[in-house]
This record gives C-alpha cells, sequence and structure tokens, in this order.
C-alpha cells in the first residue's frame, strides 16, 4: 500500500462515508487520460483508499517497449516482435510504498522511465500482436476484481463492462510542468521543452493509432484536472464513484 501525504488525507475527511461503503465493493475501476494527465497519481491514491490492486498498464507497454530495444528487435517487422512475446514476463510489487515493475523477475522501473524508452513506447503500442498479448495480460490481472487499472484503451477495449470508468485530462501546459518537474526531480538533464514535445508526440500517436486509439468511453466520466490538486482530484473521483454506484 502507498501512503498518503498528510494534507491529501485532509482533503478526503468528508468523503469518508463514501470510502467506506466503497471498499466493500472490490471494484474494478477503469481510468484512462493522456501521460501525465494525473492519471497515475490518482490511480495510485484511489487503490490506497479504496484498499484495491493498482496495475500501471503504461508500464507494461514500457517494459516490453524495453525488451524489444535491448534485444534489438525492429519494430517495423511485426513477426520479429510476435516471436518474443512469450519471453516476456511482466510482474508488480509494493516495496517500501512504491509499485515496482518486473521483467523476467529483474526491477525494471528506472529502465522502464528512461527518455528513450518514452520515445520508442507509442510506436510499440501500435503494434497489434504488442496490444493483444498486454490486453490478455491485464484481463489476467483483474480477474478476481478489486483492481484499477489507467492506461489509454481500459474503458473501451480492456474492461468495457468496469464497474466505473474515469477519463482524465489537464491542459498541455500543466502536462509539461508535471512531467518536467518529475524528471528533474529523478535528477534528469531535461528541458521543458523536450519534455512538451515528447508529450505531443505521444498525444499524436495515441491518439491517432488504429488499433484501441486513445478516446472516452461513452460512459465514462470526465475530470478536467488542471486545477486540482491532489487532493481535490482524489476527493472528486470518490464522490464520481459513489454516485455512479449508488445511481
Ligand atoms: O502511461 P504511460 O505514459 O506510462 O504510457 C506509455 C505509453 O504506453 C503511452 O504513450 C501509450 C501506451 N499505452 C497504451 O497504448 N495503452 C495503454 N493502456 C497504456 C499505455
Amino acid at each position: 500500500m502507498y501512503l498518503l501525504p498528510h494534507g491529501v488525507v485532509l482533503a478526503i475527511r468528508l468523503v469518508n462515508h463514501e470510502i467506506n461503503k466503497l471498499r466493500k465493493k472490490r471494484l474494478l475501476i477503469a481510468l484512462d487520460g493522456h501521460s501525465s494527465s494525473g492519471k497515475s497519481t490518482l490511480a495510485k491514491d484511489l487503490s490506497t483508499v479504496l484498499e484495491i490492486t493498482h496495475v500501471d498498464s503504461g508500464a507494461m507497454y514500457r517494459a516490453v517497449t524495453l525488451y524489444l530495444h535491448e534485444h534489438n528487435i525492429n519494430l517495423d517487422d511485426d513477426l520479429a516482435c510476435q516471436k518474443v512475446l512469450n519471453e516476456i514476463e511482466i510482474s508488480f510489487e509494493i516495496i517500501d510504498g512504491v509499485s515496482i515493475t518486473f521483467m523476467n523477475e529483474i526491477a525494471v522501473e528506472d529502465k522502464i522511465r528512461s527518455m528513450k524508452v518514452s520515445e520508442l513506447v507509442s510506436k510499440v503500442s501500435t503494434i497489434s500482436c504488442v496490444r493483444k498479448f498486454l490486453v490478455d495480460e491485464q484481463r489476467k490481472l483483474a480477474e478476481s476484481g478489486g483492481v484499477i487499472m489507467d492506461g489509454r484503451d481500459i474503458g473501451t477495449v480492456v474492461f468495457p463492462h468496469a464497474d466505473v470508468k474515469l477519463y482524465v485530462t489537464a491542459s498541455l501546459d500543466i502536462r509539461t510542468e508535471r512531467r518536467y518537474t518529475e524528471l528533474i526531480e529523478k535528477g534528469m538533464n531535461i528541458s521543458k521543452s523536450e519534455v512538451r514535445d515528447n508529450l505531443l508526440m505521444r498525444d499524436n500517436i495515441d491518439s491517432n493509432r488504429t488499433d484501441s486509439p486513445l478516446r472516452k468511453a461513452d460512459d465514462a466520466y470526465h475530470l478536467d484536472t488542471s486545477d486540482l490538486d491532489r487532493g481535490e482530484m482524489l476527493a472528486k473521483s470518490i464522490q464520481i464513484i459513489y454516485n455512479h454506484i449508488n445511481r
């Protein structure tokens, strides 16, 4: 389980009643949105308060990207990609309150967040056999319910019958600022314009690919996080989920 900062705990005190009721339901929640829209933080926080498992599907696409890159697989050769997919096993572990991605039992959390993987991952996520492989894995991870999964196609393709679907957005300026701060805190040497260009490039590929493009599911709730802090985002989502379940 993750630990919530004190400010976030304070922000959600008014929805404690809702949280207690929702915990018992072991919900399957689909959460989609662009990179750095706030969805990962929100997914982690919702998993903590609702006591359900968080699965970061983007980390799975990143792990496959890392494997294909490290094994010099030509990303334009679908057959070559398909051939190696069964060599890849992805799992998650919470260590000291932080979710760590493992690939073939090796921790790859830092490597999958590198700029190189960020540059290649959108391309890899257009490859249909990769998507099919990961969608199957994602469904297995949620077989017994009690899961919040974040990504691009979770509400539209992976779990069209999820109990609740959220679609999170934020302005490009805010997303650039968030991602830039995150990378600088990790010690990366990068400019804001590089971060912005990478986000724009990924938005473009993610939204325009033929297979499972990012889009809001018709029955998803739209949450604009541009002007919300972490606590407000969490409290608002809990209210949306509670109202939806009790509609
Ligand atoms: O959430 P993220 O930025 O770590 O995701 C990395 C990439 O993975 C993103 O550019 C698109 C792809 N992705 C996807 O196509 N489908 C998902 N369900 C999750 C991520």
